[in-house]
């Protein structure tokens, strides 16, 4: 048989790939998507279905471990994860060292490789292993609630076991002492569909990095870090705050959706329409089909009449029928319609890619444990093609010898 390795050492042969437009990093069960058909399934479950039938903790029992669970292992799950969600106080120390207007996101993501001081684990030893997962599970939504809270110098708040996942973040949010804060059952609804909206996408930018940094097996809070860092950029998860600050420009600058389509067409501007285009999806993005149908309903029931939303739904239109971009095949993608129904939940927009993240954290951890169990891993170690100097001889122009 070819011997693929001994031949590159052989002939030196490299493929170039940038962006790993058509380069396969790893075999996976976990995600499935045909960009052309606009297909999205999590462990073969048509995301529709997903959305429909199930709550975020079965879709992060579903991602992590293959399957659905049963009621004893779904009720396990969800008390488990209760059981781990608060976080060290060492941790909230290190949020009181930040600035007051600091990026949420800066914080989110240095106190993630942190985890590992105050939970260190037995990378050999699958029960701890499981447990560090539960603890992501548990504290990663309760640091997130904190950094909320920070920015508007509230004190910190504690979980609530008895409430669903994605009410426990809100309450976690949005209560005070004070404020009588009540759940609103849509808004509960709403979170915990963009949740599982964004439970996992294969192998996009946040999970190839915790794939690359976890393959040298460093612990896995340091991957998921790893994967939080890659999702900040506007390109990929950063994206979300983006869409709503560019609404909120094109709305302020009196609406003109033509000017703002010819500056996205025109390379030299700088300008993107961001929450369009995307790398595997050349149809459309059926979490923006399932979005944007909610962002409808839950506007419509919370009685809000946001005008960037109405705003968003004539730029779709107006790029739609624009050649530029359907010959280019860019469409809506998740982030597009997501920010409008995080800012009618109250979420500021400086919060988008936090909530990116704690939807995310079941695909990380899938993706990581995957990965372990592979018995082909090997480090993540890309080559180049060397285009600098060839060797010339040194004659300093500091020191004389
Ligand atoms: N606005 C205007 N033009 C665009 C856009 C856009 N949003 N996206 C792509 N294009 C153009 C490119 O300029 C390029 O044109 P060309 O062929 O004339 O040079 C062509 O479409 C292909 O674009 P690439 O950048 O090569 O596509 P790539 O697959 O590398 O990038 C990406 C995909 C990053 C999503 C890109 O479409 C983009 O920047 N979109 C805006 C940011 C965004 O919404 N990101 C979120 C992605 S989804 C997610 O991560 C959750």
């Amino acid at each position: 048989a070819l011997d693929i390795s001994k031949l590159r050492a052989q002939t030196g042969m490299i493929t170039l790939d940038p962006g790993y437009v058509n380069t396969g990093s790893c075999e996976s069960n976990i995600t499935f998507i045909d960009g052309e058909k606009g297909i999205l399934r999590y462990r073969g479950y048509p995301i529709e279905d997903v959305c429909d039938k199930t709550d975020f903790i079965e879709t992060a029992y579903l991602v992590i471990y293959g399957r659905l669970p049963d009621q004893n292992e779904y009720d396990k799950f969800r008390d488990d994860i209760a059981e781990h969600s608060l976080p060290h106080k060492g941790l909230a120390k290190m949020f009181e060292a930040f600035p007051k207007d600091a990026h949420p996101m800066a914080l989110l993501a240095s106190v993630l490789p942190s985890m590992y001081a105050y939970y260190p684990y037995d990378e050999n030893d699958p029960e701890q292993v499981d447990k560090a997962i539960l603890r992501l599970l548990g504290k990663v939504p309760v640091l997130a609630s904190w950094v909320y809270r920070k920015l508007r110098g509230w004190p910190l708040n504690y979980s609530n076991p008895d409430l669903s996942y994605a009410a426990n973040f809100l309450n976690l949010t949005f209560s005070t002492p004070s404020n009588r804060f009540k759940l609103d059952p849509d808004i509960v609804k709403a979170l915990d569909l963009l949740l599982i909206l964004h439970a996992d996408h294969e192998q996009n930018c946040s999970a190839a990095s915790v794939r690359m940094v976890g393959s040298s097996q460093v612990n896995l809070y340091a991957a998921i870090a790893a994967g939080m860092c890659s999702l900040w950029g506007p390109l990929h998860g950063g994206a979300n705050q983006k869409v709503l600050e560019m609404l909120d420009m094109i709305q302020r600058d009196g609406g003109d959706i033509d000017k703002y389509l010819e500056l996205a067409k025109d390379k030299e501007s700088g300008f993107r329409l961001m929450g369009f285009g995307h790398r595997v999806y050349k149809n459309f993005d059926p979490r923006a089909h399932i979005i944007k149908k909610h962002a409808d309903r839950v506007l419509s029931k919370l009685g809000i009449n946001d005008p960037l939303l109405n705003l968003a739904k004539k730029l779709e239109e107006a790029a739609l029928n624009d050649p530029y971009f359907a010959e280019r095949k860019l469409y809506p993608n998740v982030d597009f319609y997501s920010g409008i129904i995080y800012k009618a939940m109250g979420i500021p927009t400086e919060m988008f890619t936090v909530m990116f993240a704690i939807g995310r954290l079941p695909g990380w951890i899938a993706q990581w444990r995957e990965m372990q169990r592979d018995p082909s891993l090997r480090i993540g170690r890309p080559r180049q093609v060397y285009q600098g100097e060839t060797e010339r001889e040194l004659s300093s122009r500091v020191k004389n010898h």
